[in-house]
């Protein structure tokens, strides 16, 4: 017998015997009577408790459920203690979905979850970034509405898990975007940015083909000069041999210096490489290449060297001699003959500053943004033409970089160019000893 009749037994055991107690006593009428008083208040009592469960269940909480006595005590409290149990639950799924969507929304990934029928259910606040989803106007629509580039429209007909589809948006970032399927035919739409990768990649394969061009030519043209005197055979014309290896030597001379400052590039583009650093004097240093620049020039040029203070720098001395050197070189070659070139090592509002200016050919704002690219030149064959490479202001920007250093250009076509470094307080060593 289950726990509630038992509970009830001994009143129905009561109210049985006390009414068969009158029917003997006082006949049947009177034992009716009191057998339906009994039966008539639990009735009324479950009616009214009834009522109120009905009224409750309008507005379930834990506070309003009813009070009651006897058996009725029991099932209100196991009702109490159901929807308290209820809420906890509630609140603790609640506090976890929000924590998980929290969690998705601070994820760098777009991510939108698609119906059976490829309908956006839902999407975090990348996905409408990327995509210029709405939250509240888009959910419901088919993707391809939305996305409508045609390679996104294959993708999602016949979808590759291991397979990304990259999409290029008219913001001209690049997304790779995968589809996952998950559970009954839905799926989960993953979309990351990937410009960055995709633009160094682009850059290695620049590079790598640059490379190649630049040690093509110097080597298709030895190989010319070899083929021509292998032609002459045992006796070639010795005024020929002679312009052939002068020749010759200029070409291998450019291929050296190519070499050369891809690997000064690539020493100083290594992140493991750190700087060395020492007290460098550069009053000194700038005045070494002043005299540098003397002879490159060989008299053609008015080079001027104003040094303003005694100040050095704490860095590398061999780093910033090349990356002081690129400079004063570029400014000796683009300079015509007769042309004005100054050197300048001053202080200014607590930064130490080495400044170029040359009142040569000039520089088109253009190409300015673009000049310390490697290999980037405004006129290819005059930089060829004076021994350039097209790496030095990639070393030089590379040297400034390393030495927390802000490298300003400006120029104007025809009338010439100013090159700043300029180098924060906190690299610059107050006074040099006299010689070093
Ligand atoms: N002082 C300057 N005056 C005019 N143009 C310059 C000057 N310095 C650099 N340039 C331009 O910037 C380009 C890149 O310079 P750089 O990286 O040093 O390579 P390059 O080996 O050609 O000198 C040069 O090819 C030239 O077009
Ligand atoms: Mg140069």
């Amino acid at each position: 017998m289950s726990r509630f009749w038992l509970r009830i037994l001994p009143q129905f055991l009561f109210v049985g015997g006390a009414t068969l107690l009158i029917w003997a006593a006082f006949g049947a009428a009177d034992a009716f009577i009191f057998l339906s008083l009994s039966g008539l208040t639990p009735f009324f009592l479950m009616l009214r408790n009834l009522a109120r469960i009905d009224v409750w269940l309008d507005a379930p909480t834990v506070e309003s459920v009813p009070d009651g006595s006897g058996l009725w005590e029991g099932v209100f409290s196991r009702l109490r203690r159901m929807v308290r149990q209820r809420d906890q639950r509630q609140q603790k799924l609640e506090t976890m979905l929000r924590d998980l969507q929290q969690a998705i929304a601070a994820l760098p990934d777009a991510i939108i979850i698609l119906d059976a029928g490829d309908h956006i259910e839902w999407c975090n606040p990348m996905a409408q970034e990327y995509f210029g989803l709405d939250e509240r106007r888009d959910m419901g629509q088919q993707i391809s509405y939305l996305i409508r580039q045609p390679q996104f429209v294959e993708y999602l007909s016949e979808p590759q898990s291991d397979q990304p589809c990259i999409l290029k948006l008219s913001s001209d970032s690049i997304l790779s975007v995968q589809l996952i399927p998950y559970a009954d035919r839905k799926k989960l739409l993953l979309a990351r940015d990937i410009t960055r990768i995709e633009n160094v990649d682009r850059m290695r394969r620049d590079f790598v083909a640059n490379v190649s061009h630049e040690l093509r030519t110097p080597l298709t043209v030895v190989n010319g000069f070899l083929e021509t005197l292998s032609d002459m055979g045992d006796a070639p014309d010795a005024e020929m041999l002679k312009r052939s290896l002068a020749l010759m030597t200029g070409q291998t001379d450019r291929m050296k210096r190519l070499v050369e400052d891809l690997l000064t590039l690539s020493k100083l583009e290594n992140a493991e490489n750190h700087l060395s650093e020492e007290e460098v004097n550069v009053p000194l240093l700038v005045a070494q290449i002043h005299q540098d620049a003397l002879s490159l020039s060989g008299k053609n040029h008015q080079i001027e060297l104003r040094i303003e203070t005694d100040a050095g720098l704490r860095g590398n001395t061999e780093e910033l001699r090349s990356g002081f050197g690129n400079l004063v070189s570029n400014a000796v070659r683009y300079t015509p003959e007769g042309g004005r070139i100054a050197l300048t090592w001053k202080m200014e509002h607590g930064c130490a500053v080495f400044a170029v200016e040359d009142s040569g050919i000039g520089i088109e704002s253009e190409h300015i943004p673009r000049l310390t690219e490697r290999f980037y030149r405004v006129d290819r064959s005059r930089s060829r033409g004076t021994g350039g490479t097209g790496l030095g202001l990639a070393i030089v920007k590379h040297v400034l970089n390393r030495h927390q250093g802000r490298f300003e250009i400006s120029s104007e076509i025809g009338k010439g160019s100013l090159f700043r470094a300029v180098f924060p307080s906190s690299r610059v060593v107050s006074a040099m000893p006299e010689t070093k």
